[in-house]
């Protein structure tokens, strides 16, 4: 039990099964049967699950929903999301539809310029780095012609470098700080291999750089990667209506708009309730970038920094009531790609995009925002009324009953029983008993 293992990467599928269910686990044979019996059926979709990463043992599926009703900019949408958590959808789905009827969502991308830097040390004169820079800035981009000529054909590539001296951080450490259009990629190989290129042309031109001492000439190349970091790769989604057209059942309009209002402030001015509002926006953004295979990792800690470029952890989404109109927004950074990657791979990302009606990669930061807003406005809209806990655990009522061993018949009717009471795990547990007693 529990033994290290030489050369696992070179052991086939089934010796890889075999090795870790009977070494890590207490029921080798049940472990083996649970994870072959996720595998899928057809041998060609599997074998692209099985190269998608490495030492791939089986799938972990999680379900792929559809959040319909979103008229964005004019036209309907039906949001595919890819998530593990209740409510989710529905609540999605429910925004949605309460802005079908009040004008639906307005989104606009205000920038699409991704980063990478190339960081480095130079012990010397400043004044002297500069002067290098500037004379090699034309070779620098030359040098990486070869990467980014069909780039540039279809109207991309890098869009400016500049050396920065941050020296203030850490003694003789200095960036090229580098910008770049991708266009319909996410880019990040086309960017880091740029980098990577820019990194060469800088030391074969320092060590040769007749104005450099040997110590100047020695410019040590630290590392060359994007960042995640796309401040300027944003874009803003919107509702507004009149206040009076908010009506809500047990609650004037005012009043429901004034608490909406007041539950954005509170997540502005206050970190524990940020990350909580913000978690509830990455419900919907990281379940569309997920369906449409992009990386929510990579979305995930680019948009937490932007939340937190003020100094202090705040709110992405923003309200206001201004002449009588309430209005909802939020302005994300948005890295995304709607080709290469798993976009062109795997088989239900292909129909997401589909059923996305194929967009561009600024045509998918929009549909995400929304996703993003929809999600925020829904929980904000549960938590100023009636608590979240009403609606999620009506959602999450089948996950309780399936863990509790109920049966089909069971679950229709207690689906029944909970349908005007509150859910919640004691009160399933003793519906349940009661139906079986
Ligand atoms: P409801 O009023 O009981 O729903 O809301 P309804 O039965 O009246 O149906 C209205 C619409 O909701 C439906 O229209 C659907 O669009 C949707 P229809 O399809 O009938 O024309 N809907 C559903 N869609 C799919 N499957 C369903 C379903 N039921 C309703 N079964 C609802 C129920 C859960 C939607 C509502 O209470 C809600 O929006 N709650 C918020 C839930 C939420 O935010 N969940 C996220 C998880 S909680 C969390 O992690 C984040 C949080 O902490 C963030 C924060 O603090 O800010 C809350």
């Amino acid at each position: 039990m529990n033994a290290p293992v030489e050369g696992f990467s070179k052991f086939s599928k089934e010796e890889k099964i075999r090795w870790i269910a009977q070494n890590y686990t207490s029921y080798p044979e049940q472990a083996e049967q649970l994870l072959k019996r996720y595998w899928n059926t057809d041998a060609a979709v599997q074998k692209i699950h099985d190269e998608f990463i490495e030492n791939t043992i089986s799938n972990y599926y999680l379900p792929f929903a559809i959040a319909p009703n979103f008229l964005i900019n004019g036209e309907y949408y039906a949001i595919p999301m890819t998530i593990e958590e209740s409510s989710v959808v529905a609540a999605a789905s429910k925004a949605a539809k309460f802005w079908l009827s009040r004008g639906g969502f307005k989104t606009e991308v205000l920038g699409t310029e991704k980063v990478g830097q190339v960081h480095f040390m130079f012990k010397g004169d400043t004044s002297k780095l500069s002067r290098f820079f500037s004379e090699i800035k034309q070779d620098l981009i030359k040098d990486t012609s070869g990467i980014t000529r069909s780039m540039e054909k279809r109207g991309g590539g890098i869009t400016n470098i500049e050396l920065r001296d941050k020296t203030d951080a850490i003694d003789n450490y200095y960036q090229l700080h580098c910008t770049f259009e991708t266009l319909d990629a996410m880019g990040a190989n086309f960017i880091n291999s740029c980098l990577e290129q820019l990194a060469k042309t800088l030391k074969e031109k320092a060590s040769a750089h007749s104005d450099f001492t040997q110590e100047e000439k020695a410019v040590e190349i630290v590392m060359s990667i994007l960042s995640n970091y796309v401040p300027k790769c944003t874009v803003k989604a919107e509702v507004s209506c009149p206040v009076e057209a908010l009506n809500e059942d047990g609650m004037s309009p005012q009043d429901f708009a004034k608490k909406m209002v007041q539950a954005v402030q509170i997540a502005k001015a206050e970190p524990y309730r940020a990350v909580t509002h913000n978690k509830g926006i990455m419900n919907g953004i990281d379940a569309v970038v997920l369906a449409t295979g992009n990386d929510f990792r990579a979305i995930e800690a680019g948009i937490h920094a932007f939340a937190a470029k003020g100094g202090t952890y705040s709110s992405l989404t923003h309200a206001s009531i201004e002449d009588g109109i309430f209005k909802f927004w939020i302005e994300v950074p948005l890295a995304l790609g709607t080709v290469g990657g798993l976009t062109s791979l795997h088989p239900l990302v292909k129909l997401a995009m589909e059923i996305l009606q194929n967009p561009t990669a600024k045509q998918l930061m929009q549909i995400i925002a929304v996703a993003g807003l929809a999600q925020n406005f829904a929980a904000l809209r549960s938590l100023v009324t009636t608590g979240i806990q009403k609606g999620h655990m009506k959602m999450h009522l089948l996950n309780i009953l399936n863990k509790m061993g109920a049966s089909d018949s069971e679950k229709k009717e207690l689906v029944h029983f909970f349908k005007e009471r509150t859910v919640s795990n004691a009160a399933a547990k003793e519906a349940l008993q009661n139906l079986r007693s």
